[in-house]
């Protein structure tokens, strides 16, 4: 299969630095400050793994798939000379050919739901959601849901419509609005238990949710998002 990531993969980390600093990597590590060390966290679609990286030095044990060759030699690079307590697994694959159902404390999506249309977007979370043990965390980090005053959701749709744009071209990701991620969350029967605004330039344009099953979910966390 083509590598969609072949032209602008080498540059993404870059372009994530030039087009928001340091927030991105904020937004993508956000929810792994929970995390303990030998939790299992998977990372789907992982890109360049630095937010992988964040976990296992936490002492996590971490699996990542991506279907790109070129975006898991950017995770190599980035592993080079790290040591930690486990080392991580690299799995190049489609994410819907990877079926470890129940085997994760944490599955996080950092920026990668938003790379399918609609439709598609809630089979993949569903997909990803049965690979969460049944007390486990589903996380997700994206471009926020447009909120706030005018200005504020007029900032909100001119940067994710200038990353989408960029992104169609160059990738072949699909091009669509933002995505309401607590409502289709909801919708698969999880509830958001803890939710991170990320500001750029004072307007909160990204975020990181995590998301637990509704039935294991104790009564006073029920009231927390
Ligand atoms: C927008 S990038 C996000 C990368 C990273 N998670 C981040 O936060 O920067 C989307 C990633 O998903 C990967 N991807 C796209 N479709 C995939 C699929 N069907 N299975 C696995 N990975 C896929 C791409 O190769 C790319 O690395």
């Amino acid at each position: 299969m083509a590598d969609k990531y072949k032209i602008i993969g080498p540059l993404y980390d870059f372009l994530n630095v030039v087009y928001g600093g340091k927030q991105f990597h904020k937004c993508k590590t956000a929810m792994n400050n929970d995390l303990k060390a030998d939790d299992t966290i998977l990372f789907a679609g992982v890109g360049h793994g630095r937010d992988a990286i964040d976990a296992a030095e936490r002492g996590a044990k971490v699996t990542v798939v991506d279907l790109s060759a070129t975006m898991l030699k950017n995770v190599e690079k980035n592993l080079k000379g790290k040591n930690f307590k486990h080392p991580i697994r690299l799995v190049h694959s489609d994410i819907f050919e990877f079926n470890e159902v129940g085997e994760y404390d944490q599955v996080v999506a950092n920026f990668f739901l938003n790379v399918f249309p609609e439709d598609f977007m809630f089979k993949v979370m569903q997909h990803l959601a049965t690979m969460v043990k049944p007390d486990g965390h589903f996380v997700v980090g994206d471009f926020h849901y447009p909120s706030g005053n005018i200005l504020s959701k007029a900032f909100q749709n001119v940067y994710w419509y200038i990353a989408v744009g960029i992104f169609t071209v160059f990738a072949k990701n699909a091009f669509h609005k933002i995505y309401d991620y607590p409502k289709h969350i909801e919708a698969m029967g999880f509830k958001v238990t803890k939710s991170e605004d990320v500001n750029v330039l004072f307007v909160p344009a990204l975020w990181s949710m995590k998301a637990q099953r509704k039935e294991v979910i104790k009564p006073q966390q029920k009231d927390v998002a």
